[in-house]
């Protein structure tokens, strides 16, 4: 093994490898309290970033009257400065409280996002240009982290299955793959090997073409901040939140399951679904309880993340148990 590698070895497991340790001495409903009383604290600490993003009306001009649509959850939003300080981007750090102040200066501003693979017209699309192409929508999603968080965001974006037609895919097409940028310059975690860059993530094409499928540009009416995957980050709301690749560059339409990075990493706890599923534990903690943050106590895991009503179709013939 390379430097790099122990490094990996060692890293990567580290916030599951925090998880057990605080689990063999506290059990798990208080590590998770513990977990987010620490956050909590911190998120409160004078030097927490506020978003100073532009607001997105300011570039589309009839966002403001579009946005007002979509589909929402009538729970309590997630406060911004949380949502903004309490980050997994690995690209950065793998320091959640440390994230928006590493990533403050990413530009990304212009950013081309190229469709590819499958399809009859390839394109590279430049993400203010679809801002403006497309018409955005303001979404309010929970989302569920696999650490067992959870929040609810205002999300502005698209539904992905727009820009899917645009590109016209073949009728053989079968998934959809994504890939982050992979820019250790500009991205300083890609400097150690923490993970196997770049960042990579897929949809069985029928998820990708679903109406809760978005490619989101902003948040609570700003553009995206950098911590939150700018310019533009994939959100499947009924999925745990790792399957929501941030900063994307590129997208291809492709025949086969595409590999995607958490289950390359540590396939036995990985899947490539990852669908939110309060029946099946991770093999080190439960996932019927979650952490809302912001919240006192534990709440309980909604299958498919509340969203089941939506999606639970999608996945009739298939075992969730084998194929987590
Ligand atoms: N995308 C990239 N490129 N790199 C990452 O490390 N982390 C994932 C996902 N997308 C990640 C990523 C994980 S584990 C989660 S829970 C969500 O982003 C967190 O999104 P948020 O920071 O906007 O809440």
């Amino acid at each position: 093994m390379t430097d790099e590698q122990m490094l990996a070895a060692e890293i990567t497991p580290e916030p599951l490898y925090l998880a057990r340790r605080r689990f063999l001495k506290w059990g798990a409903a208080a590590a998770s309290m513990l977990a987010t009383g620490v956050a909590y604290r911190r998120l409160n600490r004078v030097g927490a970033m506020s978003v100073d993003t532009d607001r997105i009306a300011d570039y589309v001009p009839a966002a403001e009257s579009s946005l007002k649509s979509g589909y929402r959850v009538d729970e309590t939003k997630t406060p911004i400065e949380q949502v903004a300080n309490y980050n997994n981007f690995y690209e950065f750090t793998t320091d959640k409280e440390a994230v928006s102040s590493v990533a403050k200066n990413f530009v990304s501003t212009p950013w081309q996002l190229t469709v590819d693979g499958m399809v009859h017209k390839p394109g590279t699309f430049d993400v203010r240009e679809l801002m403006a192409d497309f018409r955005l929508e303001e979404r309010i999603y929970r989302m569920r982290c696999v650490e067992a968080w959870s929040m609810v965001i205002p999300w502005i974006g698209f539904p992905l299955a727009k820009l899917i037609e645009r590109v016209e895919p073949m009728s053989t097409a079968r998934f959809v793959a994504f890939e982050s940028l992979n820019d250790p310059e500009r991205m300083p975690g890609q400097r150690k090997a923490v993970l196997d860059w770049p960042y990579v993530e897929g949809l069985r094409l029928d998820e990708a073409m679903h109406p809760l499928t978005i490619l989101a540009l902003g948040l609570y009416g700003r553009i995206l901040p950098p911590q939150n995957g700018a310019p533009i980050r994939l959100v499947v709301p009924w999925k745990y939140g790792f399957k929501g690749i941030k900063s994307i560059v590129r997208i291809s339409v492709v025949a086969a399951q595409p590999p995607t990075t958490w289950n390359r990493q540590a396939p036995r706890e990985y899947g490539f679904f990852a669908n939110v599923n309060p029946e099946v534990p991770h093999p080190r903690w439960s996932q019927a309880t979650e952490q809302r943050l912001g919240e006192a106590g534990r709440r309980a895991t909604l299958p498919f993340n509340g969203y089941a009503d939506q999606v639970a179709h999608l996945y009739q013939d298939l075992d969730l148990h084998v194929n987590f």
